[in-house]
């Protein structure tokens, strides 16, 4: 059955939480890890490549604001501490150095490992009937599906 943020158990929205956390960690990581890569990649590429990862931290920095603000609509907290999205997150941070190509196959993972952490996130509310952070996460995504297209279409 179909449930709205005050028909949730403490259980289901402590759960959806965590799971909204998560994401919320992985899509933080990535925002920064695309903009170290706006900023530091080189080569013949670099004018698309520059604006690319430039559309993917835009992206994502209000994706994990929606994320988060979905975490405070269920009314539980939203954990906005920089080492512990770095801890959990399965998207790892890098220095930069890097080549342009290589770049692109850290977003593209990036990007994969997103899809699939929010994809969980959106099957574990659905299980709940949480169907309005279902939908975020089918939204997000999708969104982050379409950049690893993008980018795995650089490597073709
Ligand atoms: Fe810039």
């Amino acid at each position: 059955m179909t449930q709205t943020a005050t028909a949730l158990s403490i259980d289901a929205k402590t759960a959806i939480a965590e799971a909204l956390n998560q994401s919320v960690a992985e899509t933080a990581v990535t925002t920064m890890l695309a903009q170290n890569f706006h900023w530091n990649v080189k080569g013949m590429a670099f004018g698309p490549l520059h604006d690319l990862f430039q559309k993917i931290y835009e992206d994502h920095f209000i994706g994990q604001d929606d994320l988060a603000e979905r975490i405070r609509s269920i009314d539980a907290h939203a954990d906005g501490m920089l080492a512990g999205m770095i801890k959990r997150s399965k998207v790892a941070e890098h220095d930069g150095h890097a080549s342009d190509k290589d770049m692109i196959k850290m977003m593209q993972d990036a990007q994969e490992t997103l899809a699939e952490t929010i994809a969980g996130c959106g099957e574990l509310a659905a299980k709940h009937g949480d169907t309005l952070t279902e939908d975020l996460c089918i939204l997000r995504g999708q969104v982050h599906e379409k950049f690893a297209w993008f980018l795995r279409s650089h490597l073709a």
